[in-house]
């Protein structure tokens, strides 16, 4: 808890919807990260805990995620700090330079970060919310381009245990990565000057009440930068798989853009354009020594690399920006 007792007392001196989410914060937390819920939770928290005291000489967050030393690190200790860096495998967002150990991740989520940091509205001094934000990543990015606060929230343990082993170092008063999801924030926050959802809308049952959760957590006027999985259409189509989606059998609904479009206009979005469309290369994703598990490779048909190994479209990815 100790992890977030400055984010708990920035949020208790906030307005009243932030100070009312900090009254619950703290049951959230303990539920979020029940050790009987996670039986691992105290293999990462031990390999967090066994990881050196190292000094902190230089922290990078504006162009990548770096972290330097004026200790010095033999050869042996970099062995042993990949060996509890790797106890909390899988390592899938990133890359991370981890005083010297490049943690190749399966995702470069740089290559995310650098399709729309300059489409979105300027983040200094601003209060943000990313919802899906895995290890916390792009949060660490969002505090590099100036964000005064950072807030991300996402429900799988293991990534909320890497932020809590960066942030060992980096001791930030800037970027919280709590072990909640969307559900979890009380409605109508009406507070973030911009809130991300990336990668998180086809992981919904219901994609529209989604969009009507991150508008209630935006300000008036704050900015929706949505990424989510897209097929190809100038039709109000979707794709509703069957079974699964590139393997995976938590992808429910797969709209088109001008589908995704008269959502975010009935959750009453404005000023709504496409900032990004993109399809996902297997050099962007792809298995690693860090996330060893399957990756995008082994979910494409090996003879149609443009179609899913189940025969639907190939991932591809769009960024819409909206405001509220
Ligand atoms: C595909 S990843 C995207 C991670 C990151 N936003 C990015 O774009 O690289 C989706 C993330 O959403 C999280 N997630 C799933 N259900 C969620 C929910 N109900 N609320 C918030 N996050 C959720 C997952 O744990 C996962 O880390």
């Amino acid at each position: 808890m100790t992890v977030y007792k400055p984010l708990l007392d920035l949020l208790a001196a906030d307005e009243p919807p932030l100070r009312r989410w900090a009254t619950l914060i703290p049951e959230q937390i303990k539920k979020g990260l029940d050790p009987k819920r996670f039986g691992k939770l105290e293999q990462w928290q031990k390999a967090i805990n066994t990881l050196p005291e190292l000094s902190v000489s230089a922290i990078e967050l504006t162009d990548k995620v770096a972290l330097s030393t004026s200790d010095t690190i033999t050869a042996e200790d970099t062995e042993k700090i990949k060996t509890e860096l790797k106890q909390l495998h899988p390592w899938r967002k990133g890359p991370f330079d981890f005083f010297g150990i490049h943690i190749d991740t399966e995702w470069r989520s740089d290559w995310k970060w650098d399709r729309i940091k300059n489409q979105i509205k300027p983040l200094q001094g601003k209060t943000v919310l990313d919802v899906g934000c895995g290890n916390g990543y792009h949060c660490w990015r969002m505090a590099g381009a100036g964000a005064e606060l950072v807030i991300g929230i996402d429900p799988t343990a293991v990534f909320v245990m890497q932020y809590q082993l960066m942030q060992k170092y980096i001791q930030s008063r800037k970027v919280f990565v709590l072990p909640v999801g969307i559900d979890d924030v009380p409605e109508n926050l009406q507070t973030f000057d911009t809130v991300f959802s990336m990668g998180v809308l086809y992981h919904r049952k219901s994609p529209v009440e989604h969009l009507q959760q991150l508008n209630q957590c935006l300000r008036p006027g704050g900015e929706l930068v949505l990424e989510t999985l897209i097929i190809e259409s100038e039709n109000d189509e979707l794709l509703f798989p069957k079974d699964r989606y590139a393997q995976m059998s938590n992808v429910w609904f797969i709209p088109a853009i001008p589908l995704l479009i008269k959502w975010l206009e009935r959750c009453k979005f404005k000023n709504i354009r496409v900032a990004d469309i993109n399809q996902t290369s297997t050099e962007e994703q792809r298995a690693t020594e860090w996330m060893t598990f399957h990756s995008l490779a082994d979910f494409l048909d090996p003879d149609n690399r443009d179609l899913t190994v189940e025969g639907y479209p190939a991932p591809k990815r769009v960024v819409i920006l909206a405001e509220k």
